[in-house]
C-alpha cells in the first residue's frame, strides 16, 4: 500500500509539531508496511502571504494535485494578517472547494490528562462530535441594508438543503453502527428556530427509520451544552449543525483537559476530493518558536488520518503509543505539567511504537 499526502505545517506551532506529526508516521509506515510519500506546500500560511500578498498561489489546487489526504498543521498570525483573512484564505478554501462536508472530532478523555469535570475517568468520556461542515448558518445569503444610518439592517440567512442535512447525518448514524453503544444525539432548537430545526428534527427521524439497531434522541442546544459538562458520559455520537457542532466541537475537547492533545478529520466521505486532518488547536504565537508545543494533537491527526485511509491496525498502534507517553509525567509536555518539550514527546510516541 501507497499513499501520498500534502503536508501544510502552517503558521507558528504548527511548523513545530507537524515534524512530530510525521516522525510518527513513517515510523508507523515502516511497522505496518506501508509508504506514505510527501509533497510539503510553504503556503496556507502568513509567511506566504508577506511574499505574495495572498494565502494560497491562485493554482493552489493543481499544486495539491490529488493526494490520498492532506495533514494540515494550523494557520494564523494575527499580527501580520487578521484571522479572518489567513482562516477564509486557506482553511475555509479547503473544507468548501474540497466538499469536507463532515468535521469530525473525537471526545475522549486519556490517561494522563487532567480532567476539569471532577470525579471522571477515562473510559467515562468517549464520544464523538459530528459537525456539518459545508452550509447552515455559515452561508453567504444575506446582506447589509442602509449602512451607518438608525435604519441599518443586517440579514444573513440560514441555509439547509436535503442533500446536505442527510449526508451528515447518514455519516451519524453509519458512525454509530460501527460503535459499542450504537447511539446518536442530534443538537436542535427546534423551540425557538422555528422553520430550520423542526425540519432538521424530521430529517433526523427519516434517516432514523433505516439504522433499527441505532438509537437516538435529541437535546436543543442550550441543554445540550450543560449535559455536556454534567453527564458527558451519556454520549456516543452527537450530530450538529455547522454553528452548533462548532460549538460542541471546541467544548468537547474542552471537558477532557487539554486541546493539545485534540484532533480533527474535515472529511469528504465519498473520496471524491481529499479529506483533511489537523490538530484543534491553532498556531499559538504566545508559545511559538520555543518548541515546547504538545505534538500529540498533531500525531493523534495522524492516527485518524490512517484510519480513514484504511490503515486500523496502524492508526490503533499510534493511539496506544500516544497513551502509554501520556500516563508518563516525564514525557508529557508543560501543558500537562511534564518536562518534556515537543520533540522529547513525539520521539517517546515513536519509540513507544509497537
Ligand atoms: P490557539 O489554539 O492557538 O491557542 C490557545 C491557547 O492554547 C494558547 O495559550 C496556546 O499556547 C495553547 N495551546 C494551543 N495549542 C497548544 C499545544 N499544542 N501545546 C500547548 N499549548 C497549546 O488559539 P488562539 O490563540 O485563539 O489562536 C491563535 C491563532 O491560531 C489565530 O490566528 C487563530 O485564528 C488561529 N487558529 C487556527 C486554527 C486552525 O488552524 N485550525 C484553529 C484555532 C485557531
Ligand atoms: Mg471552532
Amino acid at each position: 500500500r501507497n499513499y501520498t499526502i500534502s503536508v501544510i505545517p502552517g503558521d507558528g506551532i504548527g511548523k513545530e509539531v507537524m515534524p512530530e506529526g510525521i516522525r510518527v508516521l513513517e515510523r508507523a509506515a515502516s511497522l505496518y508496511g506501508f509508504t506514505i510519500a510527501q509533497k510539503w506546500q510553504d503556503f496556507a500560511c502568513c509567511d506566504y502571504y508577506a511574499k505574495h500578498g495572498q494565502m494560497m498561489p491562485d493554482d493552489w489546487k493543481a499544486q495539491i494535485g490529488k493526494p490520498d489526504a492532506i495533514f494540515f498543521g494550523a494557520v494564523g498570525w494575527p499580527n501580520t494578517v487578521p484571522d479572518h483573512v489567513s482562516l477564509w484564505g486557506s482553511l475555509l478554501q479547503f473544507r468548501r472547494e474540497y466538499d469536507q462536508y463532515v468535521n469530525l472530532r473525537p471526545v475522549r478523555l486519556m490517561p494522563g490528562v487532567p480532567c476539569p469535570l471532577v470525579g471522571r475517568e477515562p473510559g467515562d468520556i468517549d464520544f464523538w462530535v459530528v459537525r456539518e461542515n459545508t452550509e447552515g448558518e455559515y452561508s453567504s445569503v444575506g446582506g447589509k441594508m442602509f449602512p451607518g444610518t438608525d435604519r441599518e439592517i443586517v440579514i444573513q440567512e440560514t441555509v439547509m438543503t436535503r442533500h446536505g442535512t442527510d449526508r451528515v447525518l447518514r455519516y451519524a448514524f453509519d458512525l454509530a453502527a460501527t460503535r459499542d453503544r450504537k447511539h446518536v444525539t442530534s443538537a436542535t432548537k427546534s423551540n425557538g428556530i422555528a422553520i430550520t430545526m423542526p425540519w432538521w428534527d424530521e430529517r433526523v427521524e427519516e434517516m432514523a427509520k433505516n439504522y433499527p439497531t441505532v438509537t437516538h434522541d435529541k437535546y436543543h442546544i442550550d441543554i445540550l451544552t450543560a449535559q455536556f459538562v454534567l453527564n458527558p458520559d451519556r454520549f456516543d455520537v452527537v450530530v450538529a449543525s455547522n454553528l452548533f457542532g462548532d460549538i460542541l466541537s471546541d467544548l468537547g475537547p474542552a471537558c477532557t483537559g487539554t486541546i493539545g492533545v485534540a484532533p480533527s478529520g474535515n472529511i469528504n466521505p465519498d473520496g471524491t476530493h481529499p479529506s483533511l486532518f489537523e490538530p484543534v488547536h491553532g498556531s499559538a504565537p504566545d508559545i511559538a518558536g520555543k518548541g515546547i508545543a504538545n505534538p500529540v494533537g498533531q500525531i493523534w491527526s495522524a492516527a485518524m488520518m490512517l484510519e480513514h485511509l484504511g490503515e486500523a491496525d496502524a492508526a490503533a498502534a499510534i493511539m496506544r503509543a500516544v497513551e502509554t507517553v501520556l500516563a508518563e509525567p516525564g514525557l508529557r509536555t508543560g501543558d500537562l505539567k511534564g518536562k518534556a518539550n515537543t520533540e522529547q514527546c513525539g520521539k517517546a510516541i515513536a519509540d513507544a511504537l509497537t
